[in-house]
């Protein structure tokens, strides 16, 4: 039986230069979707999947981050002398989702470097690590923490995508395991190929699970694609000691640091919205028709 899998590690100390001018002075994980930043579904889909200790890497531009997660008594008392109560407990409940820690990335050096910083306060356990920006609506994460009870392997959300998309993904050749049906062995890791050099057109999305020995892998990536210390080399050179997992999905996640994704995510959330769906449904309907679009 594997160790149970009880802390989580989100990434959000990036620039966000693909949400420009925005990102400027917000950070883009506090981009809304309907009413919540991006990084509060990000951390209530690690709370769904058994998490219970959350460290969020950031950076001295992101403070904001941290005050959505902490109490706000004024507004609190403020809301309840209004008899909001509903209000008030949804401002409440926020800090006490899980365990919420942060630590700061000093400077943007990638992902494997910030996940890096993490050491210390994970230790000897296994953990995930949710990228700050991705939502995901499909379970991948729940299902790659019960593939570690199972197999006791580190694994990485695996989704295919057009070859000629391939290149802004980091990517995986993989072989099937006999009876398992969404389970993968990874046999090969690529940060950013070329469409010609990509063993395959199965992306990393966004969704891992390491056993701790990443963390030395870390401490020996030397800089790689676009000079940054890529987790994905590190997972590379895991993979040599120790089994490395895939879990395939295909759909169900939204890459909101993307201008045209962030969009697709607020329209299909409002429209699963039993207080809103029915009003902004009729108004896509009138923009259809308005526009012609179909
Ligand atoms: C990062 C990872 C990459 C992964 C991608 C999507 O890239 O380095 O391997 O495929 O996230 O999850 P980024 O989008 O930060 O450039």
């Amino acid at each position: 039986m594997s160790a149970p899998v009880r802390k989580a590690v989100i990434p959000a100390a990036g620039l966000g230069t693909r949400f420009l001018p925005f990102s400027k002075a917000v950070p883009k994980e506090m981009l809304p979707v309907v009413d919540r930043p991006v990084i509060q579904y990000v951390v209530e889909e690690a709370v769904s999947a058994g998490i219970e200790d959350i460290l969020i890497i950031t950076s001295r531009h992101k403070k904001v981050m941290e005050d959505h997660f902490d109490r706000h008594t004024e507004l609190e008392a403020a809301l309840e002398g209004k008899g909001k109560t509903a209000e008030s407990d949804i401002v409440r409940d926020l800090a006490n989702l899980a365990d919420i820690h942060f630590v700061r990335q000093g400077e943007a050096l990638g992902l494997g470097h910030a996940i890096g910083t993490a050491r210390n306060h994970i230790g000897d356990e296994p953990f995930v690590v949710l990228l700050g920006d991705d939502i995901m609506t499909a379970p991948v994460l729940k299902g790659m923490v019960d593939t570690y009870a199972n197999h006791g392997s580190s694994t990485v959300a695996l989704m295919e995508v057009p070859m000629e998309n391939i290149s802004s993904y980091g990517c995986a050749a993989a072989q099937a395991i006999e009876g398992e049906d969404r389970v993968v062995k990874v046999t090969e890791l690529v940060e950013k190929p070329s469409m010609e050099e990509a063993p395959s057109n199965l992306a990393v999305m966004g969704r891992y699970l390491f056993t701790p020995a990443i963390f030395e892998e870390i401490a020996n990536t030397k800089p790689g694609v676009g000079g940054e210390i890529q987790i994905t080399d590190a997972m590379a050179s895991l993979m040599t000691k120790q089994d490395m997992l895939g879990f395939t999905f295909s759909e169900g996640r939204y890459d909101t640091g993307k201008k045209s994704d962030y969009l697709r995510a607020m329209i299909d959330f409002t429209l699963a919205r039993e207080d809103l769906g029915p009003e902004f449904r009729e108004l896509l309907v009138e923009t259809v028709k308005r526009e012609g679009l179909v």
